[in-house]
């Protein structure tokens, strides 16, 4: 058991990458906290993962929400040992048709809501805790119509190594990870057709040296790796979990 007894905040823990991860956190011996907005998806990731897990309805773009959810964590748990800031979004659009409010919603939920989640959940962690994000191929990869979703993730690298550098001397390890294109809702949300989307699963399918996509349990894998103690001398790192993508 790699989080025995450990409080894990998981946002973004009721679908995709960050669901994997909570239910991969409470096989280890986690006690999990999931954040997400969906009331649906909210109740069906309660029940997937059981007695002893939290989910709790916030939207990140508003700090508010934060206060609520760490405070709810406060209350039940008094600590927390892993935060898995994982919740994202992305809508694609080429240069000229990018309007102000994609890219604030954007920001707002990849950057700020980051940003404001470790600045809130911090004053709960102690010497030992780990803090995982998850930032994406994008940001490193040019991709043509993902240039704020790819700049937002470049944005959570960055601060991978500045709040990595800042938190080290509390005993606190930041890493982040980087994972490829994975089969989750995440690309049906990016507001392309079917038949955009379509071209788009092959485009990145032809490009992925492995020949596929991911699937969310391979991301949170190298997650679990970086929130135990297994990975306790890296932190302002990122593993990347692409098949390849980036790194051929
Ligand atoms: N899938 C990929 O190909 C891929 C590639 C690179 C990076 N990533 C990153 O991986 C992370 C997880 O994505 P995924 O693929 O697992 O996508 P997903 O299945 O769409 O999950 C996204 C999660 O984020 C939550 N979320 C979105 N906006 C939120 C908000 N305003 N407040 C609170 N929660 C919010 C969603 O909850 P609700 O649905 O309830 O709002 C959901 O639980 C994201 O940061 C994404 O950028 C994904």
């Amino acid at each position: 058991m790699k989080l025995n007894d450990k409080v894990v905040l998981v946002t973004g823990g009721t679908s995709g990458i960050g669901l994997a991860a909570a239910d991969l956190f409470r096989r280890e011996g986690a006690k999990v906290i999931v954040v997400g907005t969906d009331p649906k998806r909210l109740k069906a990731a309660e029940a997937q993962l059981g007695t002893g897990c939290l989910a709790i309805a916030a939207n990140l773009r508003c700090s508010a929400d934060i206060d609520r959810v760490i405070a709810g964590v406060r209350e039940r748990y008094g600590r927390i040992d892993v935060l898995f800031a994982n919740a994202g979004l992305g809508r694609a659009a080429p240069l000229e048709a990018v309007t102000e409010v994609d890219l604030d919603e954007q920001f707002e939920v990849n950057f700020k809501g980051v940003f404001f989640t470790i600045q809130k959940a911090v004053p709960l962690m102690s010497k030992g805790g780990s803090v995982v994000f998850t930032t994406s191929f994008l940001n490193t990869k040019g991709t043509p119509g993902l240039s704020i979703l790819s700049a937002s993730k470049a944005a959570v690298r960055s601060l991978t190594r500045t709040l990595g550098a800042e938190l080290a001397p509390r005993g606190i390890r930041i890493n982040a990870v980087s994972p490829g294109p994975i089969s989750t809702p995440f690309a049906s949300k990016l507001g392309l057709s079917e038949q955009e989307l379509k071209a788009f699963a092959e485009g990145v399918e032809g490009q992925v040296p492995l020949q596929r996509f991911g699937e969310a349990d391979e991301v949170s894998r190298a997650a679990l790796f970086l929130a135990s103690d297994d990975s306790s001398y890296m932190t302002g790192a990122e593993i990347v979990v692409d098949g390849g993508l980036s790194q051929f």
